[in-house]
C-alpha cells in the first residue's frame, strides 16, 4: 500500500499574502530530502500555491501518521525560522499562535491523505488553491464524480457507470454523512450546495470501494458549533479506469466559480485555475488561485508534476474569472462581493456597535430636529 499525503500551510508570506519566498521551498526541500534518505519517504515534491507551503508526500506508512505529521511540522516551524529571519509576512501564520497577522482564526496545517493499493498505472492530480476555503472543491468534486454533462465516463465508461458514493461532513455540528450518486444527488446538492458549512471529505467507487478524492478540512471539523474560518485547501484526485479520466477532473475549473476567501478571507470572489507560476494573487490579494500538479506515481514515486492549468485551453476560464472580479469588485464593501457578516474572518461590527449603542431608538421614536 501506498500513502500519498498533501500537507500545507501558510508560515509566511512574500510579499504581504501574495507568493512564497524561495528560502522557504529550499528549506523544506533539504528537510524532505532528508527523510527520504532516512527512509520516511519514498518521494516528495514542494511547491507553493499563492502564500501556501505545500508538501507533497509519498510513503507507506499509512495515514494520519505520527512520524509524517511531525516531519512535516518540523518543516513548517524550521521554514517559520527562515520566514522570521526575512520578516516575510504572517511568518508562522498557521502554525497554533506563533504569530499574529490579523488573523487568529489560522490554527494549524491543512492536511489531504489516502492509502491505496497502487494500479498498473495510477495517474493523481493534487489541486492547490489559495485565498479561498475547503469548501470549495465541492462543486468540482460534484462536476467531476457526479455530473455526466463533465464526465462522459458516467455513461460511456462501465467502470464508472456505477457512480460513487460521496463522504460529507458538516463543519457547524461536527457530523458526516455519505451520499450515493447518482441515486442521491438532489439530497447531495441540498448540503454540498452550501459549501460554507458543508464540504466533500472524500470520493468513493461504488464498483470497487476504492478512494477516488480525499481533500483537507480536518482542521475546520475540530471546531464544532461555531464559524471556523478560511483555510486554503488542497485535494488529492486519482484519475483514470475506475475513476474519471483526467481530462474530466480537470474540466470543472473551465468554469470558474466564485468562492470565498479573497481579500482578508472575508471576500466571494472567481476560483482562477493557473499554472504554478502564475500563482501569484495579487489583485485585491487575489482573486482567488487554484493550479494542479499531476503525476503519474511508480512504486510510489512522484514520476512529475506536469502542471495541469498552464495550458491555453483555460485561458478563457482565466478571462472569465477577470470579468467576474470586475464585476464583484465594482460592489466594494457591499454583500455579495463582501461576506455576510457571520461569516467574516475580520469584522469590526463588535467595535462599531458598541460605540454606537446610544444611538439606536425604536423604530416609532420622531427623529430628533436639534442640532
Ligand atoms: P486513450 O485512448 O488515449 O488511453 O484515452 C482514454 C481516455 O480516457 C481519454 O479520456
Ligand atoms: P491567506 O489566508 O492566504 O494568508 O490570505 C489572507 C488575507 O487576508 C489576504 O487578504
Ligand atoms: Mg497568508
Ligand atoms: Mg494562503
Amino acid at each position: 500500500m501506498i500513502t500519498l499525503s498533501v500537507i500545507k500551510a501558510d508560515i509566511g508570506g512574500y510579499v504581504g499574502h501574495a507568493t512564497m519566498h524561495p528560502e522557504l521551498i529550499a528549506t523544506a526541500q533539504a528537510n524532505l530530502e532528508r527523510a527520504k534518505g532516512e527512509s520516511l519517504l519514498i518521494d516528495y515534491h514542494v511547491t507553493a500555491c499563492g502564500d501556501d507551503l505545500e508538501l507533497i508526500m509519498t510513503h507507506q506508512q499509512g495515514t494520519a501518521d505520527q512520524k509524517v505529521h511531525r516531519l512535516a511540522w518540523d518543516t513548517f516551524v524550521d521554514c517559520t525560522a527562515v520566514a522570521k529571519k526575512l520578516k516575510l509576512y504572517g511568518a508562522g501564520q498557521d502554525l497554533l499562535a506563533d504569530a499574529f497577522s490579523g488573523n487568529v482564526k489560522g490554527m494549524g496545517p491543512g492536511v489531504a491523505e489516502m492509502e491505496f493499493e497502487e494500479r498498473k498505472s495510477e495517474p493523481v492530480l493534487i489541486f492547490m488553491a489559495d485565498k479561498t476555503s475547503a469548501g470549495a472543491w465541492n462543486m468540482p468534486l460534484y462536476r467531476m464524480f457526479a455530473d455526466p454533462f463533465n464526465t462522459a465516463g458516467l455513461v460511456i465508461s462501465e467502470a464508472i457507470h456505477q457512480g460513487f458514493r460521496f463522504e460529507v461532513i458538516d463543519v457547524l455540528e461536527h457530523k458526516k454523512i455519505t451520499f450515493e450518486a447518482p441515486a442521491e444527488i438532489y439530497d447531495l446538492l441540498l448540503f454540498i450546495g452550501s459549501p460554507s458549512r458543508f464540504m466533500v471529505k472524500s470520493v468513493y467507487s461504488r464498483d470497487t470501494g476504492e478512494i477516488g478524492a480525499v481533500s483537507s478540512t480536518d482542521r475546520l471539523s475540530l471546531i464544532a458549533g461555531k464559524y471556523v474560518g478560511k483555510d486554503d485547501p488542497v485535494c488529492i484526485v486519482r484519475a483514470q479506469n475506475q475513476f474519471p479520466a483526467v481530462g474530466e477532473v480537470l474540466e470543472p475549473f473551465s468554469q470558474p466559480m466564485i468562492v470565498e476567501g479573497w481579500m482578508r478571507g472575508s471576500h466571494n470572489g472567481p476560483l482562477m485555475p493557473t499554472s504554478v507560476k502564475q500563482a501569484n494573487p495579487s489583485r485585491f490579494d487575489g482573486p482567488p488561485r487554484v493550479i494542479c500538479a499531476g503525476f503519474q506515481l511508480a512504486n510510489g514515486k512522484l514520476v512529475g508534476p506536469v502542471d495541469m492549468f498552464d495550458d491555453p485551453s483555460f485561458d478563457p476560464a482565466r478571462a472569465q474569472a477577470n470579468q467576474i472580479a470586475e464585476v464583484l469588485r465594482r460592489h466594494g464593501p457591499f454583500e455579495p462581493h463582501r461576506l455576510p457578516l457571520n461569516e467574516m474572518e475580520y469584522t469590526t461590527m463588535p467595535a462599531v456597535m458598541k460605540k454606537l449603542e446610544g444611538r439606536f431608538a425604536p423604530l416609532d421614536e420622531p427623529v430628533a430636529v436639534k442640532a
